[in-house]
């Protein structure tokens, strides 16, 4: 029989990413890809633990997938992956309430699918992997690319900065870097295959550090000087970088690097630097403004997106209008807003003072307002400009609507034709939304 699978990814991009290769793996090896889960025989659930309502929502999706199993049996086959396996509780959460799934692996033993796949058909046991952590990087892995022409590439996993709220530096381990020949030999096999804009992926790129070979050290400003380099590469971009770790170097290759798109995310969380203190952010509310202020006076039209948490404990009413008076000194272009939950095993866990759900739901909608008009009004300020777009392809909206972004990430939706794809394609604006432009094709990019 036909072995096909399907993945459903929750949580950030590493995860999108790390799905990418999950899927290039099972290509490799003759499976195929059910564009619905319906249709598949194997089903991979890669899941987020970073906030409360993507568990809930993991083990409602999963709950669905019972009574397919009980009656397919050996024929149906359930994995469920990523950071929540990190957590022992999730495990025995597991083997309590869902025992008939068939494969569980954590996030340091992505590139063991295939074998535990083996495993599972030639043993008729269930399968179980993970690691607390892995000192080396696997290399070398395939990727079933999202887009044909972008790409994400992780430079560094896991996360040293343990944030009072955040589950990440548990489940995804400490910081390593990849080393810079094995990234750009990635990015130039990618550039080959037609990838013109690169997601440089990390927890904080900004601490960075790849070790070569010879014992030379190579920083994040220096892999993006060395990328600019990479002929056929339009556009670069990362993500995420921690305020604490942004370099005036880094500032400086926004100005020198004009591959580099013009668009940072920098997550404040709050506004208050005693909130700020409280979740071990390492920086004040004055030290963010200020960083954002050397960011606009270097590069003026720089876009700035961020996370905001809101209803950390302890947080009081001045403090959480300290985070709205912060965005409006801010305006940011975009920003992705949570209400905070609690994750276990983390300190915060243990912190007094749980805001109440309706509270945090009232602080979380004011929040939105403000984010969202200065977005809308971000936006307006681009009307009858032009700007350089990188095509992506037909638009959601089907017809001869093509979709693609600015320098500044703008998402930009305007009338095309398929031989755009790919290409950087001058766009005139002439309207906009809260969430995107729309413009009227004027030419390609001289
Ligand atoms: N509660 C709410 N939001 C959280 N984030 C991380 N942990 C939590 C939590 N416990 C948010 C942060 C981070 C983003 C990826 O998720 O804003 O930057
Ligand atoms: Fe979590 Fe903080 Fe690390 Fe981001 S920097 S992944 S919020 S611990």
């Amino acid at each position: 029989m036909e072995k096909s699978f399907h993945i459903t990814t929750f949580g950030c991009q590493m995860n999108e990413h790390d799905s990418e290769t999950l899927a290039g793996m099972l290509l490799e090896r003759g499976y195929v890809q059910a564009k619905e889960r319906k249709d598949a025989n194997i089903v991979i659930f890669n899941t987020c633990s970073v906030r409360e309502n993507a568990d809930k929502r993991f083990f409602g999706t999963l709950g669905q997938l019972k009574k397919k199993k009980m009656e397919q049996g050996e024929n149906f086959t359930v994995c469920v992956c990523g950071c929540m396996m990190q957590q022992q509780h999730i495990i025995d959460t597991l083997k309590a309430k869902y025992p008939w799934v068939d494969v569980i692996f954590g996030t340091h033993n992505l590139h063991q699918l295939p074998e535990l796949l083996d495993n599972l058909y030639r043993e008729k046991e269930k399968q179980l992997a993970i690691l607390p952590d892995r000192e080396e990087i696997v290399e070398g892995l395939p990727s079933r690319r999202l887009f044909q022409h972008k790409a994400f590439v992780n430079i560094m996993y896991g996360c040293n900065n343990f944030c009072t709220y955040c589950i990440v530096p548990y489940t995804r381990g400490r910081e390593k870097s990849r080393k810079p020949e094995d990234i750009l030999r990635e990015i130039r096999s990618l550039v080959e295959d037609g990838v013109r804009e690169v997601m440089l992926l990390g927890q904080n790129v900004n601490s960075y550090r790849g070790q070569s070979d010879d014992g030379s050290v190579t920083d994040f400003t220096d892999l993006l000087y060395q990328l600019q380099e990479v002929e056929g590469l339009e556009r670069i971009r990362f993500m995420t970088s921690h305020p604490k770790d942004l370099s005036d170097k880094l500032i400086q290759a926004f100005v020198d690097c004009p591959k580099l798109g013009k668009y940072i995310h920098l997550p404040v969380q709050a506004g208050s630097s005693r909130v700020l203190k409280e979740m071990n952010r390492r920086y004040t509310r004055e030290e963010y403004l200020k960083l954002v202020e050397k960011l606009r006076t270097a590069v003026p039209d720089i876009a700035i997106s961020t996370d905001i948490i809101v209803g950390f404990p302890g947080e009081t009413e001045e403090e959480f209008e300290e985070t709205l008076t912060l965005c409006e000194a801010v305006r940011y272009d975009s920003a992705f807003t949570f209400l905070y939950s609690v994750r276990k095993g983390t300190p915060a866990e243990q912190y007094e003072d749980q805001i109440p759900e309706d509270v945090k739901h009232a602080r979380f909608n004011r929040l939105v307002e403000v984010i969202n008009r200065i977005s809308a009004e971000k936006n307006a300020e681009y009307v009858g400009r032009t700007e350089t777009v990188l095509v992506e392809g037909p638009g959601k909206t089907g017809g001869k609507t093509f979709s693609g972004r600015t320098a500044s990430f703008k998402l930009v939706n305007f009338r095309g034709t398929p031989d755009m794809t790919g290409k950087l394609v001058k766009v005139r604006i002439t309207e906009s939304n809260t969430f995107s432009l729309v413009g009227e094709a004027a030419g390609p990019e001289a």
